[in-house]
């Protein structure tokens, strides 16, 4: 291996990698009692690190817009929060895969007057080779991760910049840096993610809007419960590859308070997002994975 090359990759990876962590100006966080109490929006709200962006949102003084598809349980985590933090929760039952559902929260976003932090959080994955998997998921998959969060993005700024305040967080994943075999569609619209918030936060530079990619590794959820990742889990993964959505969402949130960009929570993920990113090193690391996944 070219060790010139590979000093110079890590050297340009470590400066880009500063770049994007310097603070641009912090997210001032409502105060506890502000009138009218300011809104989050959560896309996904229903399970896993949706709903910890809602139990943490909430204990921090936000009134919540819960978005997914199962109603049930939106009502049953808007009550327990209702009753623990005393915040009032709307519930938005949605389909984001598809336009109709998307329309529906974008009209009620360019509807409200507090909304502070949008959450783009809703997103799945699956197993297969593209020649294999079904064509309607994916393009499902392509519809939630990539043209809800842009469509709800864009319906969200207009409001969040006049009043020179807001949040955006889009849940991307270490994905966005790795080359599955077997989930291309899922790297790519979460590589999608982090190339919209680094632009869109460029955009939005002295706005008072802040834009966050939080790119979690292995997140305990519903995220692996499904049919075809119960049988990848076979192989189970190392207890220290996983972390917790309240930890995951904690950094998330802490870091908003920073004003960087782009955020991989967990000091395991930052090292192998940063050798991932490094040239020749992430490849060789990624046809070595390759072999062994
Ligand atoms: N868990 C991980 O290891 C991990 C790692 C990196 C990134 N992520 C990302 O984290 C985000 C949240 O995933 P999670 O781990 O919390 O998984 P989860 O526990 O399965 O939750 C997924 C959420 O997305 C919602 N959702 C799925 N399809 C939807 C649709 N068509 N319309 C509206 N909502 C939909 C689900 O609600 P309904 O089913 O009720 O609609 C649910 O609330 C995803 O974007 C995922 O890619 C997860």
């Amino acid at each position: 291996m070219n060790r010139r090359l590979l000093f110079t990759g890590l050297a340009t990876s470590a400066a880009a990698w500063a770049l994007l962590h310097t603070p641009r100006g912090r997210f001032s966080w409502p105060l506890r009692n502000a009138t009218p109490r300011p809104v989050a929006l959560i896309t996904g709200a229903s399970a896993g690190i949706g709903a910890e962006y809602a139990r943490q949102l909430a204990a921090r003084g936000f009134d919540l817009a819960l978005v997914a598809r199962r109603a049930d349980r939106l009502y049953e985590l808007a009550r327990s929060l209702t009753a623990a933090h005393g915040v009032h929760c709307e519930v938005i039952a949605a389909d984001l895969a598809h336009d109709e559902g998307v329309s529906l929260v974008e009209a009620r976003i360019r509807a409200m007057d507090a909304l502070a932090v949008l959450v783009n959080n809703a997103g799945f994955g699956t197993i297969g080779r593209l020649v294999n998997v079904d064509p309607g998921r994916q393009q499902e998959m392509i519809y939630l991760h990539v043209m809800a969060p842009m469509r709800l993005t864009q319906a969200a700024l207009p409001g969040m910049m006049e009043r020179r305040h807001g949040a955006i967080i889009n849940v991307a994943s270490v994905a966005a840096y790795w080359r599955f075999v077997g989930n291309v569609n899922y790297a790519a619209t979460k590589a999608y993610l982090v190339a919209f918030s680094e632009g869109l936060q460029i955009e939005l530079r002295g706005s008072g809007v802040h834009v966050q990619a939080l790119c979690p590794g292995f997140t305990r959820t519903e995220f692996h419960h499904t049919e075809e990742f119960k049988k990848r889990q076979a192989r189970q993964y190392p207890d220290f590859l996983w972390m917790s959505a309240e930890e995951v969402v904690r950094q998330s949130l802490d870091a908003l308070g920073n004003g960087r960009v782009v955020i991989v929570p967990g000091l395991f993920y930052r090292a192998l997002v940063l050798a991932l990113r490094t040239p020749v090193l992430g490849e060789t690391l990624m046809r070595v994975a390759g072999m062994v996944l």
